[in-house]
């Protein structure tokens, strides 16, 4: 790989400057912690205990957001979860004199990233290097680091904006992700992408251009995903289509309608679906749609399906739920399709935000796949083939 990659370096005394992605479910105005936050407390731990000496960048939520807050609880769970010295500053005042005043294995973690103006627009990493909040830090620092998969497909000025002015290097949990990329990309024959969740906007075209690719050889589609490939074939969901109207999902129905068309043999969608009756779970044929009861799950007849292409399978790709999961009622689909996946002899990389979220609730435990990557949009990203700006920046 032509990165050069920060485990490898002396970091003692060294102030790093290090990208990580603290993005999480907020309720309530309040942070509900998961595997990001824990996993890039590891890499701060790890590199301040090395007797580096970090300064944080993250962010949370996107502007207008209810979760576009400030990254004060997260510290607070930093310095929790590390137990080291972890100082917050703000965007506000002398943040040179914060940074001159770090000693070794302290964390100095700045506010969002997306308070400053310009972070979010889409430049080259020579102009966002050009800010001057990226230029005063750079100035104060020796190193970059980029520690998120989940960032890299932004071309945002804390992601690229420090190469041009930095060695950089990629980070520990950042290398353990490409390892299992690289690890995929070793797999030839037989790779199927098991894909739901509700965000299909951009999935959509992802989907598209791994086929295309021949990054994967087949897919199994679930969750409103699903849905939205059976209706661009003409099936009406009956409860549900209000809602697909209103989220303006309709509007995606012909790339639906044309990617299942170009690629009807690799893609497999659900023969039945789980509703609720009478406080139960009902299987509903997709002939006998439409449904007075909203489509919550994959059915019985598709989870069988499925499990047989799992079982076949040399190496799988699973980003997204197949189902409203939160729901005890409906986590049949999800349970049973990763349960399969992690009793399979195939190499398994999940992603996707809810994934790890979805294993919690169901007390599958990670160890049981071969990676589990914090990325979503970024992980389908890669694999379509996309180059990603973060990652770029940091090629030699
Ligand atoms: C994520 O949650 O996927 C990452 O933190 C990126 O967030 P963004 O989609 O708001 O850029």
């Amino acid at each position: 790989m032509p990165y050069r990659f920060i485990s490898k370096e002396d970091v003692q005394g060294k102030t790093i400057v290090i990208r990580v992605d603290f993005n999480t479910n907020v309720v309530g105005g309040k942070i509900v912690p998961g595997a990001r936050l824990r996993e890039h407390s590891n890499t701060l731990k790890e590199l301040a205990s090395k007797g580096a000496k970090l300064i944080v960048l993250a962010h949370q939520g996107r502007k207008g957001d209810k979760d576009f807050i400030s990254l004060k609880q997260h510290a607070e769970f930093v310095a929790s979860h590390t137990s080291l010295t972890v100082k917050f500053s703000s965007w506000e005042g002398n943040i040179v004199e914060k940074i001159k005043g770090l000693h070794e294995g302290e964390i100095l973690i700045m506010d969002n990233t997306r308070f400053n103006d310009g972070e979010n627009e889409d430049k080259s990493a020579v102009e966002h290097s050009k800010s001057s909040w990226v230029k005063e830090i750079a100035n104060n620092a020796d190193f970059f680091v980029l520690d998120a998969l989940s960032v890299a497909h932004r071309a945002h000025a804390s992601v690229i904006g420090f190469a041009p002015l930095l060695p950089s290097y990629v980070g520990i949990l950042l290398e353990k992700e490409l390892n299992a990329l690289q690890k995929l990309q070793g797999f030839k024959q037989d790779r199927v992408l098991v894909l739901g969740g509700a965000k299909p906007g951009d999935s959509i075209k992802l989907l598209g251009k791994m086929l295309e690719e021949g990054s994967v050889d087949s897919a199994l589609i679930g969750g409103l995903f699903a849905e939205l490939f059976w209706k661009s074939l003409g099936k009406n969901f009956g409860a549900k289509d209000s809602f697909l109207k209103e989220k303006g999902f309709i509007e995606l129905l012909p790339q639906f309608k044309q990617l299942f068309s170009k690629y009807e043999e690799k893609i497999s969608l659900p023969l039945d679906f789980a509703v609720e009756e009478n406080k139960s779970r009902k299987n509903i044929s997709i002939d006998a749609l439409p449904t007075q009861n909203p489509t919550m799950d994959i059915g019985n007849k598709t989870i069988d399906l499925f499990k047989e292409k799992i079982a076949e399978a040399e190496a799988i790709v699973f980003n997204g739920p197949m189902g409203v999961y939160e729901r005890e009622l409906f986590q049949k689909g999800t349970r049973e399709i990763l349960t399969a996946i992690a009793e399979s002899k195939a190499f398994s990389l999940l992603g996707g935000g809810d994934t790890e979220t979805a294993l919690e609730k169901l007390a599958i435990p990670a160890e049981k796949f071969s990676h589990v990557s914090l990325a979503g949009k970024a992980l389908l990203a890669y694999l379509s083939g996309k180059e990603l700006p973060g990652l770029i920046a940091l090629e030699q």
